[in-house]
């Protein structure tokens, strides 16, 4: 492989060297395979390309300082793709498939695992597709499970630093009854226009409102929303956003801090109350939030005047990465170490 410059790699995919796969037919999974191929054959029929019978997950491998690798709430990760699975009719990943299928393919292209220093990572996508031809509107009978990795840095240019987001109303990310809570593509179809005019108008990201009565917070493009205030860690109750892993993680280490975790919906006027405010997910960790722009009320909600993350956000962020990292003790059992 050739050297990368590992602390200035953004997010983004670069080739590996290998990729898993499993396929589902008659009722079952197939063997583990390993492929060096970065393209697939499918039947122009396939049910992921007509009706989004398509689902994806994100996870992260870290090397450590003692040289380990470890893997960031790989069985959380596995139970997330089963209920989207659930949700949009496809046939379960079995958890021990998975482990087994994340461990395969981050051994063989353990050469891209960003180093210690570097701050990066190893970004982890499995992608689940329904593969048989059919025309109706029908779950597929063949389904192909694939995992690729990828090295990667910070979400967002600049790293752990502040972002201004903007309300959007025009466009909804997913309905209270939808598909939001489910790790689907076409909720990110769905979010494309709504990012693309956030974007245009200066921000780095879009904010949602909830679609029935755009009265609530939902989600932070694509990361779940939480506020800081009087020493609470406040994140909405909705059906319609996706149940980030890292803000359950977060709202342990929030506990484990002394401070009251509130999920509960959360007004647009209560935006105005918070000392703190963040987007976490895989990808970003906890990025920080400067402000949420409301342009139709006129309304600016500011989180950081002088451009930096507040206190609570970084010892989260902090605390967070040194136990993807290895730095502290893993006292939940949220890491799969491979001595790779
Ligand atoms: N919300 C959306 C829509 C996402 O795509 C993601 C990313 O996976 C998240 C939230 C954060 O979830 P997690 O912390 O499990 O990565
Ligand atoms: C996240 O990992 O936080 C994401 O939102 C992933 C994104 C690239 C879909």
């Amino acid at each position: 492989m050739k050297a990368l410059d590992w602390s200035n790699i953004g997010f983004g995919y670069r080739k590996t060297d290998y990729n898993v796969r499993c396929r589902y037919s008659n009722g079952k999974w197939g063997e583990i395979e390993v492929s060096s191929e970065e393209t697939l054959n499918i039947h122009m029929a396939a049910t992921c390309l007509h009706y989004g019978q398509e689902a994806f997950e994100g996870l992260k491998a870290f090397r450590g300082k003692d040289g380990k690798v470890r893997i960031f709430r790989l069985e959380a990760n596995a139970e997330r793709l089963q209920s989207t699975c659930d949700g949009i009719l496809m046939p379960q990943v079995s958890t021990e498939l998975f482990r087994e299928m994340v461990a395969k393919v981050v051994t063989l292209n353990k050469d891209y695992i960003p180093p210690y220093e570097s701050g990066a990572s190893l970004y982890i996508r499995p992608l689940l597709i329904g593969t048989s031809a059919q025309v109706g509107v029908h779950p597929a009978e063949e389904y192909l499970f694939i995992i690729f990795v990828t090295s990667v840095g910070p979400y967002f240019k600049g790293g752990f630093s502040t972002n201004p987001y903007v309300i959007i109303r025009e466009y909804d990310r997913s309905a209270p009854l939808g598909t939001g809570r489910y790790k689907v593509g076409g909720n990110y179809a769905a979010s494309l226009r709504a990012n693309q005019l956030a974007h245009e108008k200066g921000y780095s990201c879009e904010f949602y409102l909830d679609a029935k009565e755009k009265k609530y917070i939902d989600e932070c493009g694509a990361a779940n929303f939480i506020g800081i205030k009087d020493n609470t860690y406040v994140t909405p109750l909705s059906t319609s956003i996706l149940p980030s892993i890292t803000n359950r993680s977060l709202q342990q280490l929030a506990k484990d801090m002394g401070m009251k975790v509130e999920q509960r919906p959360i007004l647009e006027e209560e935006l105005s109350t918070f000392e703190e405010a963040g987007a976490c997910g895989t990808a970003a960790v906890i990025s920080p939030i400067e402000r949420i722009d409301d342009l139709e009320r006129g309304t600016s909600y500011v989180f950081a005047k002088d451009g930096k993350p507040g206190p609570v956000c970084t010892k989260l962020y902090n605390k967070l990465r040194a136990i993807q990292y290895g730095d502290e003790p893993d006292t939940y059992g949220w890491v799969t170490v491979l001595d790779i």
